[in-house]
């Protein structure tokens, strides 16, 4: 257990891209509600997947991490939650078809709801009020008391996840997952898609082989890994009073573990030393995620990486690179070199979506689907190169049609943004784009084997 450590030793830290809040007592209340709430997630199942990530860090398995950028309130649906769950399992099915390794699911959902963001305050023409914090916070409609920093949204934000994370956890191992549907997990409107065809016949293929490992006697009443699948939650760590008060001492180990989800992050703007951010996830014993950009130098690195994971437990801390397409190549390769040289054990995983904004001419804030592949070849490449595991993939995506990102086989277009731009916060890749990724990782996924094989001959 980390020494000088408690719920809220944070709060002695410089603490960015807080809220503040302008009723202490309202907050004071909301968070003595929550910590009377049930956790949403157990210990043990936190454990679980840090295990899962250890077997990920040696080489052996894919981290697929994804959901929205900024959950929502006002598109809360069982349909939302559905089509996200399954694009995410399709996703998985094809990387694990092409690389033969299990593939560790971790959603951006349940709990995905606050936003650093740049500027404190937004004007719009002579009105300035706080800016969007995520719903967790404060509205998205530019109005005063839409904007207010409230604390009883918390309390909103908590009751989602917890009917958000039941739904999940029905999907996972209540039939929708089993394998022998995978042909039902396309998505109609993805029937224009190339990709499609191409899963259909993955999914054929992956018939064949149940119908033959039943004629062996394998099948979901006896396998129950067939049955169902294991799918975690996680989200940026970032509104540290909402992650504190669903801070829990676990009853079986006596460890304190943020049961608000199985896996928490610190963001690229809040990874920084003296950060509170930091000192919060250095006490909990969930697996940590860490955003690495351009601006973080390689002792720092291993500087965080020795507060955030001094017992150097594999599957603890996954390093979330999120370079930009042109920047990778040349950025990521000292941050690999000096956690290899340390013996860090860690998941190296590919953000291509923060590194990769731009303004359309129709001013819409996109990322271009050719510019998210070039991160993840850069990615892959290095780590080719540097003799290490490229372990994963965190991206930004729906089960919905948007029109969020361009480009993609189903070519949109910049004047076709309008069509269907949805996100509350940054553009997401369609489930269209998300699939089609998948296949093109697992196509690097697959050199990756290829290369291995080639050395154990
Ligand atoms: C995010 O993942 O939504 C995010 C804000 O990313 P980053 O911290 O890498 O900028
Ligand atoms: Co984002």
């Amino acid at each position: 257990m980390a020494s000088n450590w408690n719920p809220d030793s944070w709060k002695a830290q410089e603490a960015r891209h807080l809220p503040a809040y302008r009723e202490p007592e309202e907050l004071t209340q909301v968070e003595a509600t929550l910590s009377r709430f049930p956790p949403l997630v157990f210990a043990g199942e936190a454990r679980a997947l840090k295990a899962d990530l250890a077997e990920v860090a040696q080489g052996k398995g894919f981290l697929l991490q994804g959901g929205d950028c900024a959950e929502s309130f006002a598109e809360f649906h069982p349909d939302n939650i559905r089509d996200t769950f399954r694009v995410l399992l399709q996703m998985a099915v094809v990387m694990t078809f092409a690389s033969k390794q299990p593939v560790v699911k971790v959603g951006r959902m349940a709990g995905q709801f606050a936003k650093p963001r740049s500027a404190p305050t937004e004007v719009q023409g002579d009105q300035e009020l706080p800016s969007y914090f995520g719903d967790i916070i404060n509205g998205i409609e530019f109005d005063p008391a839409t904007r207010r920093n409230d604390p009883a949204r918390m309390l909103q934000a908590y009751s989602q996840s917890a009917s958000t994370l039941n739904l999940l956890r029905a999907f996972s191992n209540g039939g929708y997952a089993n394998l022998r549907q995978v042909h039902k997990w396309t998505l109609d409107f993805m029937g224009r898609s190339p990709w499609a065809a191409k899963f259909a016949e993955v999914s054929e293929r992956i018939g064949e082989a149940l119908d033959f490992m039943q004629a062996c006697g394998i099948n979901p009443s006896t396998v129950p890994q067939l049955q169902g699948t294991s799918f975690y939650t996680s989200h940026e760590a970032l509104l540290l009073q909402y992650e504190q008060s669903l801070t829990r001492r676990d009853s079986l180990t006596g460890d304190w573990y943020d049961c608000s989800a199985h896996m928490l992050w610190i963001g690229d703007r809040t990874r920084f030393e003296g950060s509170a951010h930091v000192e919060f996830l250095r006490g909990v014993g969930n697996p940590i995620g860490m955003k690495c950009g351009p601006s973080l130098e390689p002792d720092a690195l291993l500087r965080l990486l020795d507060t955030l994971n001094p017992g150097r437990e594999p599957g603890r801390m996954t390093l979330i690179s999120r370079f930009g397409h042109d920047k990778v190549e040349d950025g990521l390769p000292k941050l690999v070199r000096a956690v290899k040289r340390e013996g860090h054990p860690v998941v190296w995983s590919c953000d291509p979506m923060h590194g990769n904004v731009v303004k359309a001419a129709s001013g819409y804030k996109t990322r271009p689907f050719d510019r998210i592949l070039a991160e993840v070849r850069g990615f892959f490449a290095v780590h080719r190169a540097e003799g290490t595991h490229a372990g994963g993939i965190h991206i930004e995506m729906t089960g919905q049609n948007v029109t969020e990102c361009t480009g993609g086989a189903m070519g949109i277009t910049d004047e076709a943004l309008a069509d269907r731009y949805h996100t509350h916060c940054d553009p997401r890749l369609n489930a269209a784009q998300s699939l089609e990724l998948a296949f093109l990782i697992a196509e690097m996924l697959n050199l990756e084997a290829q290369d291995r094989s080639a050395q154990a001959a």
